[in-house]
């Protein structure tokens, strides 16, 4: 379809999750006027009243500039998209009861957008979605002057404000030269290299991306056990692979699993999707269950922490927990590994105490088996073992002397590798580290 270049005008963004907050600053950011709309009327009035319920470095800033400036509002009213030269769909998409991505707010989305688009308009989508969502989206619109374009996000939480404004690409995925040029208008201003290709490409390759990503950190943490076994440092054996820029240094410490609201969900979409495709991906599966693995490795270090014996039993033991959320540097619980090891300690009749930056005991209802303190030191009181979950640097600056002294057995499980002997050594405290085999008999 050949047409004229036409301008963004307004643009729409769906959903003001940490996605679609941090698309309408930034787009607002970079001179845009934008208009945010979430069916959380709740959400929309914190936001006109200045509050940012999203935890992200620098998001605060810009959404208070964009408002300021007139160019960023929000409404829970989606008729205001009625102006919009382009909307961007930034939607959840969990996994639904049989491991698919559930698109069901997309669906409704894209019906309500099939009759109240200008002419010309695009629709772009950066939720992760499964592939082949554009054309049914098209489908859904039945709008031959409407155009779906695959426009995937890879921000990461904590990160996601400069995810956006210095990304490594952006990805367009587009049948239509017009549409691809309107939704590359939006990012002027931004520095990176742009992939122009089809929407079944761009949308799989944010799968593949991700799951890449989850068997990388398998390797690692597999690697780190193997470590453990053999007498090496995972973190020697990572400095020497990081220099390899075929491999990369991010991504190469071990830890209690990956987790999040994407990974998880991702791998398993990509599983599916070659399923139906009639590929098996062995490899994908195969860190899928070392992450599963990965979690039974922690309890078993716990229990030795706390028995002397891998299989020894931890029911009525007092455990420390340092670090709930799914990684440092967000609030975000959903699929914490953490979590995941405290159900499992709990499970065996462990007694948790817990605490997190971003955790504070006012959301204890979150978190129903572990009881949540304000005090890093409390989780030590009476301890059997502490266990260090999430890598918040917070946790290295600690006096651990206050820890081993309130503890009733001082070792610490770190399952993050951010304590260095000499933080926990003068203190007397043993310290169990996840793929470090210098240390273990
Ligand atoms: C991930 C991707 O990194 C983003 O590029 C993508 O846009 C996003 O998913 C998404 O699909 O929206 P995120 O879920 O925020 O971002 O988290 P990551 O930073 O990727 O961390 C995932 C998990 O891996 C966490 O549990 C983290 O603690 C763990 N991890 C990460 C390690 O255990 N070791 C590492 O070296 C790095």
């Amino acid at each position: 379809m050949a047409r004229a270049i036409g301008t963004t005008g307004t643009i729409g963004v769906v959903g003001a999750g940490y996605v679609g907050l941090t698309t309408a600053a930034c787009l607002a950011h970079l001179g845009h006027d934008v208009v945010c709309v979430d069916t959380d009327r709740r959400k929309v009035a914190q936001l006109r009243g200045g509050a940012v319920p999203v935890r992200e470095p620098g998001l605060d800033e810009i959404v208070h500039d964009g408002t300021r400036a007139r160019r960023l509002s929000f409404t829970s009213d989606i008729e205001a998209l009625a102006v919009c030269g382009v909307v961007m769909l930034c939607l959840p998409t969990p996994m639904d009861e049989s491991g698919d991505p559930d698109t069901s707010a997309v669906d409704s989305v894209v019906r309500q957008l099939a009759t109240l688009l200008p002419a010309d308009a695009v629709v772009a989508s950066k939720s992760t979605v499964p592939v082949g969502s554009a054309h049914r989206a098209e489908r859904l619109l039945n709008r031959a002057d409407v155009a779906m374009v695959s426009n995937p996000e890879f921000l990461r939480e904590g990160h996601a404000v400069e995810d956006f404004l210095r990304p490594a690409r952006i990805v367009i995925g587009a049948s239509d030269a017009w549409a691809c040029h309107l939704v590359e208008r939006m990012y002027d201003g931004v520095d990176a290299p742009i992939v122009r290709t089809d929407p079944v490409s761009a949308e799989l390759a944010k799968y593949a991306c991700n799951a890449f990503l989850a068997v990388k950190l398998s390797y690692t943490n597999l690697l780190a056990a193997l470590c453990e076994r053999v007498g090496a440092e995972i973190g020697e054996v990572a400095r020497v692979m990081a220099l390899d820029d075929r491999i990369g240094a991010s991504f190469l410490r071990p830890g209690p699993g990956w987790g999040g609201s994407c990974l998880p969900k991702d791998t398993v979409a990509l599983l599916r999707t070659g399923r139906r495709a009639g590929l098996d991906f062995g490899l994908v599966r195969a860190a899928i269950d070392v992450n599963a693995q990965q979690l039974d490795r922690v309890v078993r270090d716990v229990r030795r922490a706390v028995t002397g014996e891998e299989c020894g039993r931890i029911a009525g033991h007092r455990i420390g927990l340092l670090g709930l959320t799914f990684k440092a540097g967000t609030a975000d619980l959903r699929d914490s590994p953490a979590l995941a090891v405290a159900d499992a300690l709990a499970r065996e009749g462990a007694v948790l105490t817990g605490y997190d930056p971003e955790v504070p005991s006012d959301r204890q209802r979150a978190v129903a088996d572990i009881r949540l303190v304000d005090d890093p030191y409390q989780v030590a009181k009476g301890a059997s073992a502490v266990v260090l979950l999430t890598e918040w640097p917070e946790f290295a600056e600690l006096d651990w002397s206050v820890i081993g002294a309130a503890a009733n057995n001082p070792v610490v499980v770190d399952t993050r590798g951010i304590l260095d002997d000499s933080d926990v050594e003068q203190p007397g405290i043993d310290r169990i580290a996840l793929g470090d085999g210098t240390h273990r008999s």
